[in-house]
């Protein structure tokens, strides 16, 4: 038995990684891959990676009324701003959502007007939404009818920080976030800032003030400790395709050294398997390089006990644990199969 998939804007990035992961999962199918540019086209004209693995699969119009008869699962891999219009004529029609958009992502609608700049059309079916980030929201997300996949960029943030909110290690008054991120982030089409010529070879900051993932990262962070935090965060755009990697700035609430600090992270991520803990060999700390093309997260830390301040470091490839692994891991966990079905593949390497 095969449960039927449907991708919605699957001629993006995203889209295409979905689809990529999707083509090699023993247990699903795609039966529609839509984008309004290309309907009618070959999958295969536009993810060229993708040449003779759907056979003759075409993008096919938006027509949500065939979509909800044929998918039992939809993936939303559209811009923010598009998938709180779509999701509820899907969930009404019994089919689950896994939405790789901000869309569903913040708990207080308010924050889409502060943050995204509309206003949020299905506060309702937000509230019922599900964060999905399986580290910390497994149980709900197998249940889930809505499931927001986070941003790239916030996945590093948060999976770098998770353990020592928890565990109570660090000041959570002076949290800075430095994240570094390849350029498939900003996604297919191209702008002033993302065409080649302008974004090759660059290390430059942008919305260093108010980066639309900072929402995100501080609901997900505050709930972990259980108080109001706000964070200083901000990315900067790096000549890489792909990869992401987060450096959390903090100063220790004890005189912690590294072996407590690898403790409390093996406590929490040991049996996660997606999850690495980097502390050795010849790159001591985590590097997007060495996880490109898998859903691991590789985790490292810095500790200066004399300053009582340490960096934790988390590295992924922004198009698989940022957006479609991470997505095809929570449909996993939504569908009852084990999560790492058709995300076994390991890092290529040298990228
Ligand atoms: N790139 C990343 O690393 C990353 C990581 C995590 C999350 N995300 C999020 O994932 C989403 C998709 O990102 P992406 O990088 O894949 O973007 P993208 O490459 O620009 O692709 C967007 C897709 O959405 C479709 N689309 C655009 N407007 C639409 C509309 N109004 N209705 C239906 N389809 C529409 C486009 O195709 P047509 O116009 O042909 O229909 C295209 O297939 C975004 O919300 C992004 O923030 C991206």
């Amino acid at each position: 038995m095969t449960t039927r998939i449907a991708i919605i804007g699957a001629s993006g990035y995203t889209g295409g990684e979905a689809l990529r992961l999707l083509a090699m999962h023993p247990r699903v199918e795609v039966v529609a891959a839509t984008s309004r540019e290309y309907a009618g086209k070959p999958v295969a004209a536009i993810h060229l990676n993708l040449r003779s693995v759907l056979g003759t699969m075409k993008f096919s119009e938006l027509n949500m009324e065939k979509i909800v008869s044929e998918a039992e699962l939809v993936f939303l891999s559209v811009p923010a701003g598009v998938s709180h219009t779509m999701a509820r004529r899907l969930v009404e029609a019994g089919v689950r959502v896994v939405d790789l958009s901000p869309d569903f992502r913040l708990r207080d609608p308010r924050l889409y007007e502060e943050w995204y700049g509309f206003t949020h059309g299905d506060p309702e079916l937000l509230a019922e939404s599900v964060y999905g980030l399986p580290e910390i929201h497994r149980d709900e997300i197998r249940n889930a009818r809505v499931v927001a996949c986070p941003g790239c960029n916030a996945t590093a943030a948060i999976l770098a920080l998770a353990p020592a909110l928890r565990e109570g290690l660090i000041d959570v008054e002076h949290i800075a976030v430095d994240v570094k991120v390849g350029s498939s982030e900003a996604g297919r089409q191209p702008s002033q800032g993302s065409h080649h010529p302008e974004r090759a070879n660059v290390i430059r900051p942008y919305e260093a003030e108010g980066h639309r993932h900072v929402a995100e990262v501080e609901q997900e962070l505050s709930l972990l400790c259980g108080k109001r935090l706000q964070i200083a965060m901000v990315p900067h755009a790096v000549g890489n395709v792909r990869g992401a990697l987060a450096t959390a700035h903090v100063w220790l609430s004890d005189s912690l050294d590294e072996t407590t600090i690898w403790r409390a992270y093996a406590r929490h991520y040991g049996k996660e398997p997606f999850i690495r803990i980097v502390r050795s060999g010849p790159v001591k700390y985590p590097d997007p390089k060495y996880v490109i093309g898998s859903n691991f997260c590789d985790i490292g830390f810095a500790v200066e006990l004399s300053r009582r301040r340490a960096a934790l470091f988390a590295a992924i490839d922004n198009l698989m644990k940022g957006a479609a692994g991470q997505a095809v891991q929570c449909m996993n966990i939504m569908l009852g199969m084990d999560e790492r079905e058709g995300l076994n593949m390991l890092p290529i390497s040298p990228v």
